[in-house]
């Protein structure tokens, strides 16, 4: 199956790059690949890009500026993960959703980050589900679920199973995210998955070893967002 999987810097690179999290994450698109399966996969920029970006406020850099500087932390967190994966993977972090798709078309493994100011990785990672025809995208992130609030400063937040993605859309807003701040899904990608109709997950990293389970439809502990038929 071709499944784009979204790794947030929050489990790959909380406060610096997670060396077991990236090892682990080899392993499990190794295991994927023999499976005949198709990964694409994007890596975000977390705690080190709201450092460099904070720095950068300092030196009064513009919004889209401190976007760039997001970008080139999401990248370099490919680049991590593309070294741990060896030949499996295309050897550069490709920077556009076309050569992501060529590359999976010459049977390498695409890792990419950021692209483009006023998004996040999330909805590159909906732009190249959709451009790819993946039949299924996974973000991974450290809330492991989408919530109706925020968990971390809403105790009474309460998980969402199962939701649609027009619920998504209502829940995450329709406001562009400012440089660095942090979202379950950002509403760029929100309404990307809503228009594409690609079904979606939301997992923590401890899913990450059931990753082939969860592809073949086994229950998981996250959120599913089914799209809506009109
Ligand atoms: P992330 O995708 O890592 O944002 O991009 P995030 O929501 O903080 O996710 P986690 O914590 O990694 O899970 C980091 C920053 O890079 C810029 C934005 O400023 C974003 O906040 N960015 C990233 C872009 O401007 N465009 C992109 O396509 C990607």
């Amino acid at each position: 199956m071709r499944v784009t999987l979204c790794f947030g810097g929050s489990i790959i690179s909380p406060e610096k790059p997670d060396v077991d999290c990236i090892r682990e994450i080899a392993g499990i698109v190794r295991t994927l690949k023999t499976q005949r399966h198709d990964p694409l996969i994007v890596t975000g920029g977390g705690g080190p890009a709201r450092e460099y970006i904070e720095i950068a406020q300092k030196l009064r850099i513009s919004s889209s500026g401190l976007d760039k500087i997001g970008i080139d932390v999401t990248r370099l967190h490919a680049r991590m993960l593309i070294s741990a994966l060896g030949d499996l993977a295309e050897p550069d972090p490709v920077t556009t959703i076309e050569a992501a798709v060529r590359a999976a078309l010459k049977n390498k493994v695409p890792v990419m980050g950021g692209t483009t100011p006023g998004q996040t990785t999330d909805a590159v990672a909906a732009m190249l589900a959709k451009t790819s025809n993946s039949e299924l995208l996974i973000f991974f992130s450290d809330v492991g679920a989408v919530y109706t609030a925020d968990p971390k400063l809403n105790p009474k937040a309460k998980k969402i199973d199962t939701m649609t993605s027009r619920e998504l859309v209502n829940l995450v807003g329709g406001k562009r995210p400012a440089p660095g701040m942090k979202i379950i899904i950002d509403p760029v990608a929100a309404k990307l998955i809503e228009r594409s109709k690609i079904k979606t997950i939301v997992v923590g990293k401890h899913e990450l070893k059931r990753l082939p389970e969860i592809i073949r439809g086994a229950k998981h502990s996250g959120t599913t967002i089914v799209p809506v038929s009109e």
